[in-house]
C-alpha cells in the first residue's frame, strides 16, 4: 500500500464527530401502526411516490416498502431502482448518502427522505474540501470514493463504488494499471488492497457501526459454534474480516444465509439485516457477532443511529409536511453524476458478462 504524503494532521479529526445515541421511538400500539401504515400506503398513492429502504432500516418500513411496491435493497440496488421508476417521488429511507444519490441520478423527480439529519459517519469523516485539497496534492492517481459520501465528494471523484461492486471495479483499474486513491473507508479499502493486490493511498474514515466489532469476542463466539459460518460486511475492521468465511454487502449476506448450506450463521454487520435475512431462510439460526455491548452493557449494539432515524413516524410526518426535500446544487450535480453512472455501467457489464469500455 502507498504511504501518503499528507500529514496525518492534515486529515480531519474524526474522534469529533458526534455519534448519537439511537434514536428512541415511543412503541406503537396495533391501532396506531396500522394508521400509520394506512396513511403512509394512501401518501405514496397521492404523491405518485415510492418507497426505497435500505436493509438496515426498521422491520416495518422493510415490510412497508414490500408491500407496496417499493424495494428493499443495498445501496447499489437502491440507486438502480430509482431510476426505473415511473413514480415522481422516490421517498428514501436510509441515510443522507442514499438521497442524495438518487437525486443526483433522478434530478427531475422529488426525492424526500423521513429525517434528512441521517447522515453517516463516513460522509462526516470525508468533508469536502480537505478530500479536494487531498486529490489536488495526489495527481496522478485515480479518485474512487464509497458511495457513502456528499455530492461534493463525489463530484471530485472519477469513480463511485458500493460494497457490492468495489472488488471488480478496483481489480479492473488495476489491471489498467491505475494508482488508486480511496476515500473514505479505511476498512473497505484495505481489504480492497488486500483483495486485489492495487496500489491504493487510503482516507482514514471509518464506519462506527462496523467499528464495534471485537475479534477476541468473535473468536471465541466462533469455537462455541464451529458450525456457523461467519458473514462480515467489509467496512469492518481486519481482525473480523480475517475470521470470515463471506465478505460481502448487505445483498452477498443476505444471499449467503440462503445459498450456503450451513445452518447456523454469526453476522457481523447492522441488525437491521436480520429482518431480510430470515425471510430468505426462516429455519436457520441467525447469530449476532459480538460488540462492545456484549455482555451486559448496550453501548454499542450493531444499530446505525442514523438509520434508526427512520421510522413510520418520522416517514408519515414527512410526506405531510413534504419536509426533507433533497436539493442539489445544480454544478455538483452534473460532476456527480458522471462517477455514479460510470459504476451503473460498470455494475450493468458486469451483469451481462461483457467487457467493460469505461476508458475516459
Ligand atoms: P451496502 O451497500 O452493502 O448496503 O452498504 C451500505 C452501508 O452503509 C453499510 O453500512
Ligand atoms: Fe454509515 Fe456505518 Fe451507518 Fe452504514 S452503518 S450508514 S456506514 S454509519
Amino acid at each position: 500500500m502507498s504511504l501518503s504524503k499528507y500529514e496525518p494532521d492534515q486529515f480531519p479529526d474524526i474522534t469529533s464527530i458526534h455519534v448519537p445515541d439511537h434514536p428512541f421511538w415511543p412503541s406503537l400500539s396495533d391501532a396506531e401502526k396500522d394508521g400509520l401504515i394506512r396513511d403512509i400506503t394512501a401518501m405514496l398513492a397521492e404523491q405518485n411516490g415510492v418507497l426505497v429502504a435500505h436493509y438496515y432500516t426498521h422491520a416495518d418500513l422493510q415490510a412497508l416498502a414490500e408491500e407496496t411496491g417499493g424495494c428493499v435493497a443495498d445501496s447499489l440496488e437502491m440507486a438502480r431502482f430509482g431510476t426505473r421508476q415511473k413514480a415522481r417521488t422516490l421517498v428514501v429511507a436510509g441515510v443522507r448518502f442514499m438521497g442524495e444519490t438518487a437525486k443526483i441520478l433522478n434530478p427531475e423527480k422529488r426525492v424526500i427522505m423521513p429525517d434528512f439529519s441521517a447522515t453517516c459517519s463516513l460522509d462526516e469523516a470525508c468533508p469536502a474540501q480537505p478530500f479536494i485539497d487531498f486529490c489536488d496534492q495526489h495527481p496522478g492517481y485515480t479518485v474512487v470514493v464509497y458511495a457513502n459520501t456528499s455530492a461534493r465528494v463525489k463530484a471530485r471523484a472519477d469513480w463511485v463504488v458500493t460494497s457490492g461492486i468495489a472488488v471488480p471495479l478496483i481489480k479492473h483499474l488495476a489491471a489498467r494499471g491505475e494508482k488508486i486513491l480511496w476515500a473514505p473507508d479505511k476498512h473497505l479499502g484495505s481489504y480492497l488492497q488486500q483483495a486485489t493486490g492495487a496500489d491504493m493511498l487510503l482516507w482514514p474514515g471509518s464506519c462506527v457501526v462496523h467499528e464495534e466489532f471485537k475479534s477476541v469476542a468473535l473468536f471465541r463466539l466462533a469455537k462455541l459454534h464451529p458450525d456457523a459460518a461467519i458473514l462480515v460486511h467489509p467496512e469492518s475492521p481486519e481482525s473480523i474480516i480475517q475470521q470470515a468465511d463471506v465478505v460481502g454487502s448487505t445483498t452477498a449476506l443476505i444471499n449467503a444465509v440462503s445459498t450456503m448450506p450451513n445452518r447456523k450463521f454469526i453476522v457481523a454487520t447492522d441488525k437491521g439485516i436480520f429482518y431480510k435475512m430470515r425471510q430468505a431462510a426462516p429455519d436457520k439460526m441467525l447469530i449476532e457477532a459480538p460488540t462492545v455491548g456484549e455482555g451486559a452493557t448496550c453501548q454499542a449494539c450493531a444499530e446505525c443511529p442514523w438509520m434508526g432515524l427512520n421510522s413510520l413516524q418520522s416517514l408519515a410526518e414527512s410526506l405531510k409536511t413534504g419536509k426533507n426535500e433533497i436539493f442539489i446544487e445544480p454544478a455538483i450535480r452534473e460532476q456527480a453524476v458522471v462517477p455514479i453512472r460510470r459504476m451503473l455501467d460498470f455494475a450493468e457489464g458486469l451483469k451481462k458478462g461483457r467487457s467493460i469500455k469505461n476508458d475516459d
